[in-house]
């Protein structure tokens, strides 16, 4: 049998002297290859769906850096798309969804299509036979409270206040939307699995805005019955989970969720979620992506802070957010050579 991957191990719990490394949204568009291809599809959706690109632009930064993990190349909003809703990306302006206004709009979504996602599982075979054999594969699905955000706002936002709203005025539909999104996102992972991905993070970029009872309603809650699900039918499957903004309810949720492994957000005290969380648990963290883009002694500095942090426990070395389409591939090169100490 082959030697498991190392990011996997740290994900069932082994500590690495170096960790394994990936970096959030690492295929995108501070790469000169990424940029190339991208100009030649028609749209974000078309790129995402076309299984030759796709497939390229997930294996694009695992050749130039030798990460331990490839992540499919789609997005969080490929599920609405696939209920039915209209979604689009507007260059420099993000994406713009059909906003749902009202309770009856939930009742308008069409039936989770799997079938429409097809392209993305026929990318996932196509990665997986490309892959370097020590080099693990990460698939992903936006957890429901961060896609039922944009779904309703139909747009990226500062604080999310239209879905916010929404649930405030709207408790039942909404609730429904949220069961709706678990029950496909499940689905999509599995299927994901099913194609080939060794693990899956669940992306709740958005939960940090929410007041207390909202965020156990919203964000714990569903994720709870989604990874429940997911170790239920797919047993041996890590799975990941990304709260970001989850601040103090970062140990409550470890103990809870069920998940491998907890993704922290920028803000997060590194040495204060070692402390407050059991020491099997994985975590994946930090880096300020602005610590990247500046480079030079700071960027070594806040890089050796966090290596410091998490030494002796399993940990997976990550951005503590996406990586920003202007950050020097220099400085890349500078932050992995120092997380292994080549
Ligand atoms: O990590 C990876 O390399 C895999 C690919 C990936 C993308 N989006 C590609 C993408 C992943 C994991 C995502 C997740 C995603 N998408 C999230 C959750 C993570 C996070 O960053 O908070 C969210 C909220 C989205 C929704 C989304 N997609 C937004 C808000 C935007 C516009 C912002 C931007 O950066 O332009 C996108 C577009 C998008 N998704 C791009 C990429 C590479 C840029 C579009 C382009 O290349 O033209």
């Amino acid at each position: 049998m082959s030697e498991e991957k190392r990011l996997i191990s740290a994900l069932r719990g082994k500590a690495h002297d170096v960790p394994p490394m990936w970096l959030m949204r690492q295929a995108g568009r501070y790469l000169p290859e990424y940029r190339e291809l991208r100009s030649k599809a028609r749209s974000f959706l078309d790129f995402c769906y076309t299984p030759s690109m796709a497939a390229e632009v997930t294996l694009q930064p695992v050749r130039r850096f030798h990460f331990d993990a490839a992540i499919l190349f789609s997005d969080i909003l490929v599920i609405p798309d696939a209920m039915g809703q209209t979604v689009s990306f507007e260059t420099g302006e993000g994406p713009r969804l059909d906003p749902i206004e009202t309770p009856e709009g939930v009742d308008r979504l069409g039936v989770f299509d799997a079938e429409k996602l097809s392209p993305v599982f026929e990318t996932i075979d196509r990665v997986k036979s490309a892959l370097p054999s020590d080099v693990a594969f990460i698939g992903f699905c936006g957890a429901p409270w961060t896609v039922a955000s944009y779904m309703i706002a139909g747009k990226g936002t500062p604080d999310q206040a239209p879905a916010r709203l929404f649930a405030f005025r709207h408790r039942d539909a909404f609730q429904k939307l949220i069961d709706r999104l678990v029950e496909a996102s499940v689905d999509y992972l599995i299927r994901q699995i099913d194609a080939g991905v060794e693990t899956v993070q669940i992306f709740d970029s958005w939960a940090g805005v929410l007041p207390a009872n909202e965020f156990e309603s919203w964000c714990a809650a569903p994720i709870t019955r989604m990874v429940a699900a997911l170790k239920e039918k797919r047993p041996g499957t890590p799975v990941i989970a990304f709260v970001r903004g989850a601040d103090a309810q970062l140990p409550g949720l470890t103990r809870r969720l069920g998940a491998d492994g907890y993704g922290l957000d920028t803000a997060l005290d590194a040495k204060w979620a070692v402390a407050e969380t059991a020491s099997s648990v994985c975590l994946q963290g930090n880096l300020d992506p602005l610590a990247l883009i500046a480079g030079g002694d700071a960027l070594d500095r806040e890089v050796d802070a966090i290596l410091a942090a998490f030494a002796g426990r399993p940990h997976i070395f990550n951005l503590g957010h996406g990586i920003l389409p202007q950050t020097p591939i220099d400085n890349v090169e500078r932050l992995i050579a120092r997380v292994r100490r080549a």
